[in-house]
């Protein structure tokens, strides 16, 4: 076979992008030699690998540089895309070249050629130039295909089951279509959504491996559609498709057990697109020739758990042959008019296996399997029975002191499993359209063997590459970095919610803003906050007001909280932060704008002193919830992140180059400080609450005249020391305590805070087994009894917000704010706390960044990676000449530039590449 034969095989299977990439890849290296110097890799079109529904009309790319060199800029590019992956490589038939572009911008860049249509495919390649007069090879092959971008694209309808009581907690109706195809097929496509979440097969195969798509969105402005390449499932001859919905948020329970809340009735939309190796295109529309019966989802709710009979399996059904003859026919509702958008952010899927740890029964008698970790998703179990036996599974975070299995902290989720055996063999069952919060399973109804071979949770969340990892020589601290990422895994399923077990699970807007910038350094969450903004605007309410959760569920009066809906501002600006995301500001704009303009219709002589807020929630309140010292006053919290909004508003502006705005936001925000001051601060500096969130809060943003800074910083240290170094802050003061502390020269205080081990402090929860960030500072008191069940989560990552102090302080990792996404680097690692090591990695647009301490007998070691196409610059602490790099005196040192002294620190400027820097410490009071 000739080149061209094998990509017509491999076209069919689907798999052309990675031969053209093994073809090239050969290619080069029969004329060059390899290692490339220099290359081209990760191409991401929209934050996505080779992504089949693009609904951007100018969908923006980026690519990684990939060279062992140091020093490394790219100095120009060219990208050229076509319509056909073979002839692209060859130059030809190019839709769009750039030609050369001198230009150093490697990511974000706009497709800028003619408009593409509907389903349209276009591959994509890229070379570059750098400063050292390299030029790359053209990168491998990559691809996007454009969604349905026309309401006219879509000429399905959708169809409903005939079930009486069309509410909450009936049996998921399962459609199905058979269809011939007497022709051979290029590719089939499968554009699917519903009212409700789905699971669709082909031809008995489940379709994709996405679980609750179509995601949460705010349904009735914006309904995501999914896409699947189905062409290998698809048979010549009969085909038959089978999809099964839930009620997922659609019209499951939530939050106060209210139900329904976008509807009654699920339904669903599909249309299968099957092209002809002619090109010819063939729909097969849901439409009123389908059929729909009842199988063994008797309900499911994300709540409650699922109850599935065996014995009402339909085998087969998903098949061409099955004989349908007793199913209905469906319902077709042509009054639906959905704002269909293609899922832009990340799907959920399933991810770590967990085995059982342990197998015990409880002091009451109860078999329980430990999986060791706390996790959303679900059990999956292969179990012997009875035709007709039902074996029924219940989940728990945590055991009680006694060892008892713990239900009371669920409310009224039930979160309980119950399967009926269908024979006397072995079966193999997982849930489908639920998921539960728990370490803990109970089991009722099984008393056989239960051992790794037979039972397994597994977790499912969204689909986020990790991207930041972080570790220390403190075992104690290295669990709770694991529990902040657990938190982040368990309380992303296609939104950020507060917690994941309870009767709650909402996209509270409070927990979100608060996570949002440790979640960046967790994993690359660009998309899925990029599109949870989508629906914060597009729930927000018409005066600005931005309600308390996203997507929104509750009552219209239930928004406008400070510290809540500040999301408006503060997540736009981390995803800017994290990944020089322009777009995310200018779609976010108006409602940042919004959100603002809310609060100064609702000040007085610019004070906002009205509405109902929760304060710093779940702050260290001693025996006396809700009257401890630490109380903060809600309306000073208010003010402040009246400011602080207003300052990232003034932000956004300026980027976008809103210049009136920046003016009229810049005049405002004087006017908040003021009268913040007036209002909060005696004249010597001392705020109304003597708290450290009120200090942490008016330091962080900046609301104090520069001569009062240090004085309030000194308070905030000596209220710290009132409290015998432990933290007293709730939610809204926790994210900044230990920056405030850092910027104003008391690391030290940071990390006293970070190492404390008693309660309250991050290291509590951890001393006490905690593999999740808990909701409150004591979840489980010190006496070894619960908090209040009514609001008492073990997996809410609020907490969890220290993780970005982990990174940019502890590690010292940061994006230079004038320059970000990580282009210019800062490097500014911080030891203390008794740590001998620190080390941060952290992926990025442009690649890896790297910083690794260690303190060894007064020796300081420091490695860092900087990508190519960026640049760090560096700052030691505590520094004795001479710093070496390699080896070298870093004078020597041609990538290392512009070295001075500030203090104690030495800082320079290095080109990307690796580094190893040793020096001596200063020891503090000795000459040195
Ligand atoms: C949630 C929180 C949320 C809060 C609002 C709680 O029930 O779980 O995390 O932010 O309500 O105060």
């Amino acid at each position: 076979m000739n080149y061209i034969q094998i990509m017509g095989v491999l076209k069919k299977a689907g798999l052309s992008t990675v031969l053209l990439f093994l073809l090239q890849a050969k290619t080069f290296s029969q004329v060059q030699p390899l290692p490339v110097p220099l290359r081209v890799e990760n191409l991401i079109c929209e934050y996505k690998t080779n992504p089949i529904a693009v609904d951007a009309a100018n969908p923006r790319l980026s690519w990684k540089l990939i060279t062992q060199d140091r020093g490394v800029q790219q100095t120009s590019y060219e990208i050229r895309v076509g319509s056909n992956a073979v002839s692209l490589t060859k130059g030809k038939d190019i839709i769009w070249g750039t030609g050369r572009i001198y230009s150093p911008q490697s990511i974000q860049i706009y497709y800028g050629g003619p408009m593409l249509g509907s389903r349209q495919k276009v591959y994509w390649q890229v070379r570059v130039w750098n400063n050292k007069n390299q030029v790359s090879p053209w990168s491998m092959v990559n691809f996007w295909k454009m969604g349905l971008l026309k309401k006219t694209d879509w000429t399905a309808q959708w169809i409903q089951d005939t079930y009486l009581s069309d509410t909450t907690g009936g049996p998921a109706p399962m459609f199905r279509k058979t269809f011939k195809l007497d022709r051979k097929i290029r590719a089939a496509h499968l554009y699917i959504t519903a009212h409700g979440v789905f699971e669709a097969q082909i031809n008995g195969k489940r379709v994709g491996d996405d679980y609750f798509a179509p995601g949460w969105t705010s349904y009735n402005k914006r309904l995501q559609y999914n896409v699947y390449d189905v062409t290998s499932s698809i048979l010549k001859g009969l085909n038959a498709i089978g999809v099964t919905i839930g009620d997922g948020w659609y019209r499951g329970y939530t939050y106060n057990r209210k139900k329904n809340v976008y509807g009654k009735k699920l339904g669903l939309l599909c249309q299968l697109e099957v092209v002809y190796t002619n090109g010819q295109r063939e729909i097969i529309n849901s439409d009123k020739t389908w059929k729909v019966a009842y199988g063994p989802i008797r309900s499911s709710s994300f709540f409650d758990g699922e109850v599935y009979d065996a014995r009402k399996q339909k085998p087969g059904w998903a098949t061409g042959t099955y004989k349908d003859a007793t199913w209905d026919t469906v319902k077709t509702d042509t009054t639906i008019k959905a704002n269909l958008i293609a899922t832009s952010g990340p799907t959920v899927k399933k991810h770590e296996k967990f085995s059982p740890l342990k197998v015990l029964t409880t002091p009451a008698g109860e078999r329980v399997v430990d999986f060791g970790q706390n996790l959303v998703g679900w059990v999956q179990f292969k179990l012997q029975g009875k035709a007709g036996d039902t074996v029924r599974l219940y989940h728990a975070e945590v055991l009680d002191q006694k060892g008892n299995f713990y239900t009371k902290n669920l409310r009224t989720a039930k979160q309980e499993i119950t399967y009926v055996f269908k024979s006397d063999s072995v079966e193999t069952y997982e849930p489908h359209f639920t998921f539960q919060g728990f370490r803990f399973m109970k089991i009722v109804g099984y008393t056989g063997p239960l051992d790794s071979t037979n039972v397994a949770a597994y977790a499912l969340y969204s689909d986020m590459a990790q991207t930041g990892s972080f570790s220390t020589s403190n075992k104690l601290v290295n669990q709770l970095q694991h529990n902040i990422q657990w938190g982040q895994k368990g309380n992303f399923i296609d939104v950020p919610t507060d917690c994941p077990q309870r009767d709650e699970r909402m996209g509270w807007t409070g927990d979100a803003q608060a996570f949002c910038r440790t979640a960046t350094f967790n994993m690359d969450v660009a998309g899925f906050f990029t599109k949870w903004l989508k629906d914060l605007s597009a729930d927000q309410h018409k005066d600005g007001a931005v309600p308390y959760v996203i997507p929104n569920m509750l009552d219209s009066t239930l928004s406008a909280a400070s510290g809540w809906s500040d999301v408006a501002t503060i997540a736009p600006w981390n995803i800017y932060l994290a990944y020089n995301d322009k777009q995310v500001l200018q779609q976010q704009y108006n409602s940042m704008k919004a959100w603002v303009g809310y609060i100064q219709r609702h000040s007085r002589n610019y004070l906002w002193d009205t509405g109902n807020h929760f304060g710093d929630w779940l702050f260290y309140a001693g025996t006396n919830y809700e009257d401890g010292a630490a109380l903060t006053d809600k309306n000073l919290i208010a003010q402040a992140f009246y400011a602080h909004s207003t300052q990232l508003l003034i932000n956004a502006a300026r980027i976008l180059g809103h210049s009136d705005d920046v003016q009229t936001y810049t005049q405002l925000l004087y006017n908040i400080k003021k009268a913040f001051n007036s209002e909060y601060v005696t004249p010597n500096g001392r705020m109304i609450s003597g708290t450290q969130t009120s200090y942490v809060l008016a330091l962080n943003f900046d609301m104090l005249p520069e001569n009062l800074r240090a004085s309030a910083a000194k308070r905030l240290v000596s209220n710290i020391e009132d409290y015998d170094e432990h933290i007293t802050t709730g939610f809204l003061g926790t994210p900044y305590i230990c920056h405030v502390l850092s910027r104003f020269g008391r690391t030290d205080i940071a990390y006293d805070l970070l190492m404390k081990e008693s309660y309250p402090s991050w290291l509590y929860p951890v001393k006490n087994g905690a593999t999740t960030i808990w909701e409150r500072w004591d979840g489980i008191k010190p006496d070894g009894s619960f908090e209040d069940p009514e609001m008492n989560s073990f997996n809410h990552y609020a907490y969890g917000a220290i993780g970005d102090w982990m990174y940019r302080v502890v590690a010292g990792i940061n994006t230079d704010e004038d320059d970000p996404g990580f282009h210019k680097i800062i490097i500014a690692p911080h030891p203390g706390g008794k740590l001998t090591m620190a080390q941060a990695e952290l992926e990025t647009l442009y690649g890896k960044i790297k910083s690794a301490w260690t303190i060894d007998q007064g020796i300081f070691t420091l490695d860092i990676t900087v990508p190519p196409n960026t640049t760090a610059q560096v700052i030691l602490p505590s520094v004795t000449d001479p710093i070496t790099e390699n080896g070298l005196d870093i004078n020597t040192v041609k990538e290392i530039t512009d070295i001075k002294k500030v203090g104690n620190d030495e800082q320079f400027a290095v080109v990307s590449g690796s580094y190893h820097f040793v020096y001596t410490l200063r020891v503090p009071g000795k000459k040195n």
